[in-house]
């Protein structure tokens, strides 16, 4: 996967560091034939850790001629280090001797190609890596070229073997808290904890300072048919499908976990740099290949204690409102998507099915300020959630919630801006910036929609997530008090947190940080503030890159690009260099720890 192509380069870097991440380049401890001198390869093992248990990621790369099987081996240092369950190899430990042999659908591994494996496992005392890795017998150095010079003395061969055998009982690990299964609690972020996903926190631990927020829970995003069982040739995510990502979560004692359901028929309809596998007249792929096995594993009743939180299709159903005939930027594919009912009755049909079961929170995807702030879109947007909300089966009852700004970057709040301000006689919604919003910050937009998803139907006690993945914007041009009252704009433009040229940019920005961390309950009629956009996965390509995820080229993404009718004409503000939407950008994430507020 791409993912090392990203970080090639960076290993180096990543053994001085540490952060959690090993890089192995052991010695060559053999003269290398010329048979051997065809393998080399490196290996990163990083491992998440807590009382008792832990889950490990290692990425192997063949930096030698193409292979079409191999065989990892490794040494634990410690005897009671444990593989309890691996994925995507057949693992197998003798003594403290670890071995994991390619899958059948993994096997073939060419040149510069990668793969990521991984198990849960049980440690007690102290965790250490290994500080070796082999494949097909010889030792992973890293690439470094054999050195000519002959192994160094034969290591003493007398130790005798430790008399001590390794227990044999691995430690157990906390438990999740239980909860008792089939009852829906009203707010399932509270008093957990969240699942921190192994591959997530192995990238962001991948860049300097990545080890100060890569504890975070994020989200699990199924962004296609193959992401259900995991796809380790994608760009963008990674091997683990939703079942390995649902073992770990037991093993790491976590509370709830969460997945984003995104691969609607025609999906993306108004952009395109995430536009997706499925055409838009695919709804019965969607139900049959997608939805229905996501269900099958959710449901398995192993995972009964975990509080699973799905985020429905992003972007979908305000697209339906905004972006079809009759509106600036009207594209045909919207169009088509709300003519076919794709849209609402895929949406319908997922929340029927996964709301089905007991331990699964809905949470449908609701836009955010800067999209839907205005009256024009609020009640309209309300009334479409709504009717998907009822399609297909479903009830509102299969809603827990609803998120905003996912994936975007609306501040949470502006303290110095109020939508009641007014300077010189003119209210800030006159200023270009706010441009007659009803709203200006997120917190603000989101407990006003609450309040009117409720008055047309949804439950009482439904709550909101903010995504605050990227919408810190702290650092150096923090503005720390407010504009001068020369004029509205002056005094909306000095004092506002959001430093985007307007707030229909969505792809890339420069100059954000990273947000809230996660959080739950924050404010009133809030579930939790959450990181559903994993930081430093791009939003888009900031050029043309040809890829085999149906992923497009979208202007947005291009920092050249001037803009459009939706974005008031501005520069779309997105960084250079970006990879395909989902694939690991470090530069962005190097930003956004840089400007995170509350800072690091
Ligand atoms: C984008 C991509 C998707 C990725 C997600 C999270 O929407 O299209 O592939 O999983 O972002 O980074």
């Amino acid at each position: 996967m791409n993912l090392w192509r990203r970080l090639s380069g960076r290993s180096r870097t990543l053994a001085l560091t540490g952060a959690g991440v090993l890089v192995a380049g052991g010695l060559v401890t053999l003269p290398v034939t010329a048979a051997q001198a065809a393998t080399q390869c490196s290996v990163e093992y990083t491992t998440n850790d807590w009382a008792g248990g832990f889950t490990a990621s290692v990425v192997i790369k063949n930096l030698g001629d193409p292979v079409s099987s191999w065989n990892l081996g490794f040494t634990f240092p410690n005897s009671s280090q444990r593989v309890q369950q691996g994925w995507s190899a057949k693992w197998t430990q003798s003594g403290q001797n670890v071995t994991a042999q390619n899958e059948s659908y993994n096997g073939s591994l060419g040149t510069g190609a990668s793969t990521n494996i991984g198990f849960n496992g049980a440690w007690s005392g102290s965790n250490p890596k290994p500080t070796q890795f082999t494949l097909n017998g010889t030792v992973c150095n890293g690439g470094t070229p054999p050195t000519s010079t002959p192994p160094t003395s034969t290591p003493p061969t007398s130790t005798p073997p430790t008399s001590t055998p390794p227990t044999s009982t691995p430690p157990t690990s906390t438990p999740p808290t239980s909860t008792p299964p089939g009852q829906k609690v009203d707010n399932p972020f509270v008093g957990v904890k969240g699942y921190v996903n192994p591959e997530w926190k192995a990238k962001a631990e991948s860049v300097a300072g990545g080890s100060r927020v890569s504890n975070n829970p994020t989200a699990v995003w199924i962004d296609r048919i193959a992401a259900i069982n995991g796809t380790p040739d994608s760009s963008s995510n990674g091997a683990m499908g939703v079942k390995a990502h649902l073992d770990a979560a037991l093993a790491q004692g976590a509370g709830y976990i969460q997945f984003v359901i995104y691969n609607l028929p025609g999906r993306d309809c108004s952009a395109l740099a995430s536009n997706g596998e499925l055409g838009p007249n695919e709804l019965p792929r969607y139900k049959a290949e997608y939805i229905d096995p996501i269900a099958a594993i959710q449901g398995d009743a192993k995972y009964k204690n975990l509080r699973i939180v799905n985020i429905i299709e992003i972007d979908s159903l305000p697209n339906l409102v905004t972006n079809t005939s009759g509106n600036p930027g009207g594209t045909a594919m919207c169009d088509t998507v709300k003519a076919n009912g794709a849209y609402v009755n895929g949406v319908g049909y997922a929340l029927a099915k996964l709301g089905a079961i007991g331990n699964v929170y809905n949470y449908i995807d609701a836009g955010h300020h800067g999209w839907l702030g205005w009256d024009s879109n609020f009640g309209p947007v309300a009334d479409q959630l709504k009717a998907a909300a009822v399609a297909s089966g479903s009830t509102v009852h299969n809603v827990q919630g609803f998120i905003t700004n996912t994936a975007n970057y609306s501040a949470l709040k502006e303290p110095y801006v109020k939508i009641t301000d007014s300077v010189n006689g003119q209210t800030v919604r006159q200023s270009k910036w706010v441009d007659w919003n009803m709203y200006v910050d997120e917190l603000s937009f989101a407990q006003a929609f609450r309040q009117k998803l409720v008055s047309i139907g949804f439950d009482s006690n439904i709550g909101m997530l903010i995504d605050t993945s990227r919408n810190g914007w702290g650092g150096a041009a923090r503005p720390t008090g407010p504009g001068p009252s020369t004029s509205v704009d002056a005094y909306v433009d000095g004092g506002r947190i959001d430093r985007r040229f307007h707030a229909g940019n969505w792809c890339n920005q420069a100059g954000a940080g990273l947000g809230e961390r996660p959080k739950a309950a924050p404010e009133s009629g809030i579930d939790a503030y959450v990181w559903v956009k994993p930081p430093g996965e791009s939003d888009g390509s900031s050029k043309e890159i040809p890829n085999n995820e149906g992923k497009g080229f979208d202007r947005m993404c291009d920092p050249t690009y001037t803009g459009n009718a939706r974005n008031g004409n501005s520069m779309s503000g997105a960084l250079p260099d970006a990879p395909i939407s989902g694939a690991w950008f470090p530069a962005q994430f190097a930003q956004l720890m840089q400007n995170a507020y509350p800072a690091l």
